[in-house]
């Protein structure tokens, strides 16, 4: 394959090399965008700053089950507050909290999707917060889920006895996704347009803020914990090593094992990491990773895969962006994304006695 690709950029073959190509980056565009909108997370290209953000979508309510690992006593624990028939009031909320990338929307998603869950409710309904808590917003939002009408343009006041109407003699469970704002007032205006409903209606509310979730819940808020060594193992098994090669070597599985250990349990950390060290074969390679990787602190992890991916100069962003396009679980052949990277000119040649291949691979 190394020696096809040299063929084709050596200077007497550029004609053929570019007719082929054409052709082929055409099919690759083409997949790659089939692929792009498929992921839950998109890396893009802000032209005008001519830098690549990472931007994590707004939320949705399905997950995969099969996909999440370790949180059956979580959703069990959550699922005995919505099913509680104890509860007095019309309407009671519980908050998720913890870090990001935790899984408290993974979390979430689980229990909306509950077989038992969706016949216990008359309406669900699942609205993404993020930054935009004001009431009229978040009552557009749930209205919006609730019946698919157009509401732009509609008086406040219409818009209140609409939401009042639709969940009327419902009983409803409502999720309210990352919620940040900590002006209760706004929550409290907002928590009485929704308690006009059937007894057993829930709220569940998910927030990085402690102090959200302690303004917002009617019972203790959920602490989300990490996963423990044993889950962090098995979701790091399934996202770094290729189909049926686990860990085949066990010096690998043990430098694994370290690096699992300092990502505290966190999913997303557990991920990121197990995806970077998917490219990446060798002991020494994974030696090397563990080495920097045990240089920083754990409460910057997070932020320092953010900064390292900031710091790459902007055509190696790219080439992480194009590895962000393929679906988690998708055999990556080093080559082929190389070839990919060529074809889209994001790999330039730095030194003139390195092939564009050797540039590419290193
Ligand atoms: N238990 C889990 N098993 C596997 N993947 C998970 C799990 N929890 C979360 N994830 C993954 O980790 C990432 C972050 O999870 P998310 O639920 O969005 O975190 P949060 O809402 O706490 O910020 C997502 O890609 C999600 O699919
Ligand atoms: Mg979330």
């Amino acid at each position: 394959m190394t020696k096809k690709v040299r063929t084709f950029f050596s200077t007497s073959n550029q004609l053929a090399f570019r007719h082929k190509l054409g052709h082929k980056i055409k099919a690759i565009k083409e997949r790659l965008a089939v692929i792009r909108d498929d992921r839950q997370f998109h890396l893009e290209e802000r032209h005008e700053e001519s830098r690549v953000v990472a931007r994590r979508e707004d939320s949705h309510s399905y997950v995969p089950e099969e996909e999440v690992i370790g949180r059956d006593e979580d959703k069990m624990a959550i699922m005995k507050f919505l099913m509680d028939e104890k509860i007095e009031e019309n309407v009671a909320v519980i908050s998720i909290v913890g870090t990001g990338g935790l899984g408290k929307t993974t979390l979430a998603q689980l229990v909306y999707n509950d077989e038992t869950v969706q016949k216990n409710f008359d309406l669900r309904m699942w609205v993404c917060v993020s930054n935009d808590f004001t009431v009229r917003l978040l009552v557009e939002k749930i209205l919006k889920f609730a019946t698919d009408k157009d509401l732009k343009n509609m008086e406040m006041d219409q818009l209140q006895k609409d939401l009042r109407k639709e969940i009327n003699v419902k009983r409803y469970l409502l999720v309210l996704d990352d919620v940040w704002n900590e002006n209760d007032g706004l929550w409290l205006s907002l928590k009485i347009l929704l308690s006009n409903c059937a007894k057993g209606s829930r709220i569940v509310v998910t927030t990085r803020s402690t102090r959200v979730g302690e303004i917002m819940s009617t019972v203790e808020p959920y602490i989300l914990e990490g996963l423990d060594k044993d889950k962090s193992w098995s979701l790091f098994e399934k996202v770094a090593f290729k189909h049926g090669h686990e860990a085949s070597n066990s010096n690998i599985a043990e430098i694994g094992k370290q690096i699992v250990k300092k990502c505290g349990g966190i999913p997303l950390v557990i991920r990121t990491i197990g995806r970077m060290l998917y490219f990446k074969n060798s002991e020494t390679e994974w030696l090397s990773f563990l080495e920097e990787f045990s240089r920083v602190p754990q409460n910057d992890i997070l932020p320092t895969l953010k900064l390292s991916y900031d710091n790459l100069p902007s055509h190696l962003k790219q080439c992480f962006a194009s590895c962000q396009l393929f679906p988690k679980d998708y055999e990556i052949n080093v080559e082929m994304l190389i070839n990919v990277w060529m074809a889209l000119g994001f790999v330039k040649q730095s030194d003139s006695t390195k092939s564009l291949v050797d540039t590419g691979t290193s």
